[in-house]
């Protein structure tokens, strides 16, 4: 990862085998909008806009809060370092894991702007191909035992990188078209040693599918999530 400070108000940092010129303006969604580069989005919390960049296909996105507090501030953060700002956070805990060995997204550049006492923030990375999300998947049809083994394999793996996912919810699970199982969104996620938060993520998990099936009808058993634990049971740590 490179930093480079561009501003008194704005830094980024990238890896420059995605990003030759670091002033370029990545970004910003119009810029790719002009160039007819944008090939779809996604949206969470905000949008996430799918671009066709010339080191491959990638998902920029700005941070955005969630919940009442979110619609009065939508995306500004207290600022307290360079270092601590989402984005930066994001994109360091996105490369420990992958050196790791786990499937997360690479990381391309990450952008925090500053403003008074707060800041505003950006990330780009690799688009995941031919990938959906199991909230996407499940209400197409169930999955089958296999897959949901390996999901709790990744995620006996991101433990075992020692990395607390804040969000596990099925919406940040991705499936490709070869069966291999994708973790994103690692905002205010963190390194942590230890043990006792792991539970909590699975818990979290699967609060996540019984809620789904609620809301979206997704088609999902109890007895689905004892197979997820077969296979995260079967990681050695
Ligand atoms: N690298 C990626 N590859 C493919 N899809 C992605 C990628 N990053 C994000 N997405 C899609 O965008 C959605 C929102 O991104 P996410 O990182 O979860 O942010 P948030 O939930 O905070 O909006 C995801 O649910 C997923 O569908
Ligand atoms: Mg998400």
């Amino acid at each position: 990862m490179q930093r480079r400070q561009l501003s008194a108000q704005e830094v980024i940092w990238y890896d420059p085998q995605w990003l030759a010129d670091p002033a370029a303006p990545v970004f910003d969604p119009a810029h790719w909008r002009r160039h007819n580069r944008i090939s779809g989005q996604a949206s969470g919390r905000g949008t996430t806009w799918f671009i066709r960049s010339d080191g491959g296909d990638a998902a920029l996105r700005h941070y955005r809060r969630g919940g009442l507090f979110g619609k009065l501030v939508r995306d500004c953060y207290w600022f307290s370092g360079w270092d601590n700002t989402r984005s930066q956070q994001e994109f360091a805990l996105l490369s420990t894991l992958r050196a790791a060995g786990v499937n997360v997204p690479r990381p391309l550049a990450a952008r925090a702007v500053k403003r008074g006492l707060c800041y505003r923030a950006d990330l780009i990375t690799e688009k995941i191909a031919a990938a959906r999300d199991l909230a996407e998947l499940l209400q197409q049809g169930p999955l089958d035992t296999e897959e949901y083994r390996h999901i709790g394999i990744e995620i006996a793996r991101l433990h075992r990188a020692q990395v607390n996912h804040t969000d596990l919810n099925i919406h940040n699970i991705l499936l490709d078209t070869d069966g291999r199982v994708w973790l994103i969104d690692f905002d205010k996620c963190h390194a942590q040693s230890g043990n006792g938060w792991q539970q909590s993520n699975l818990d979290r998990l699967l609060r996540s599918f019984r809620k789904e099936v609620k809301k979206r009808a997704i088609h999902w058993q109890e007895q689905d999530f004892a197979a997820l634990l077969d296979g995260y049971r079967s990681v050695r740590k």
